[in-house]
């Protein structure tokens, strides 16, 4: 099949919903074999048998090392090879702030967020390694740019994760081994269990604010990762690719004093 990722093979954390889904969507409409890894035993299915032949789901918890080499093993054995992690899963964003944040709720956040990626760069970097290079992607987090009060936890993680990709991209660049991550702004998904209506309020909220006049989809970041999966991204490693419709350019506080100021 022709396309931008022709003949790749492309492991996608976080696959059966928002982000994740809509990339393995995407990445499968440009030729690629997509493993889909999440925890979502009942979504992640549906969304491999909705792709069809190219995709294929295992149960995954990206915080735990067996489940991790699991999901690299099954994208092997059923096409040979790796050449692209999308390490996206990820939990948050309703922790609450510092004082509140319960001990485990902390714990959870810091062990998929940040472990999560980790078990996947330790993981999946000798099989890029056996395919003479490839590219990882980590979805981080305007949240690692920006303070977002009452969030603490979610920010430190997407922190740590942009600081992960900086080191380790440094470490696999001559193996043509590139990564990445994307700093999504507010995108439309069910992230921390939001309800329909929330994700309807938000969307309205950041068409207001964004200086782009819309709130970010899950295409939008698919779109991104396909950039950094194929080869027209070879030279970019250890960077931080912002998606947020300009929202991290812009200090909300001024449209709020001065009104809407859009042309
Ligand atoms: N939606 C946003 O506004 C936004 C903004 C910035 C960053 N992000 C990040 O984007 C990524 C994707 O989130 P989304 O918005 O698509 O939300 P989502 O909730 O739709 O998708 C997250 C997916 O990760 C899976 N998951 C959670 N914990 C897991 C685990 N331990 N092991 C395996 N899978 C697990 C969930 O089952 C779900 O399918 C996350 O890393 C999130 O932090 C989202």
């Amino acid at each position: 099949m022709a396309g931008r990722l022709a003949g790749k093979v492309a492991v996608i954390t976080g696959g059966a919903s928002g982000i994740g889904e809509a990339t393995a969507r995407l990445f499968a409409s440009e030729g690629a074999h997509v493993l889909i890894a999440d925890r979502d035993a009942s979504r992640g299915p549906w969304v491999a048998s909705e792709i069809g032949e190219a995709a294929r789901f295992v149960q995954t918890d990206v915080r735990f090392g067996e489940d991790v080499q699991g999901m690299f093993a099954a994208a092997d054995e059923a096409w040979g090879r790796i050449d692209v992690i999308y390490n996206n899963a990820g939990v948050g964003g309703d922790e609450g702030n510092v004082r509140d944040c319960p001990e485990d709720r902390y714990n959870l956040i810091s062990d998929v967020n940040i472990r999560g990626v980790w078990l996947g760069m330790k993981y999946g970097i000798p099989h890029l390694e056996r395919a003479g290079g490839g590219s990882i992607i980590v979805t981080a987090s305007i949240a690692a740019i920006t303070g977002v009060a009452g969030v603490a936890a979610y920010c430190a993680s997407k922190g740590a994760v942009v600081a992960m990709v900086r080191a380790a991209a440094g470490e696999w660049a001559s193996k043509h081994i590139r990564i990445n991550c994307i700093c999504p702004g507010s995108i439309s998904t069910g992230q921390g269990s939001r309800s329909e209506e929330q994700i309807e309020q938000s969307r309205q909220y950041f068409a207001n604010y964004n200086p782009v006049g819309r709130s970010g989809e899950p295409i939008d970041i698919a779109n991104a990762a396909l950039f950094l999966a194929s080869d027209a991204s070879s030279l970019i490693t250890g960077q931080k690719l912002v998606v947020d419709g300009g929202w991290t350019s812009l200090d909300a506080r001024y449209v709020e004093v001065m009104g809407k100021r859009f042309p």
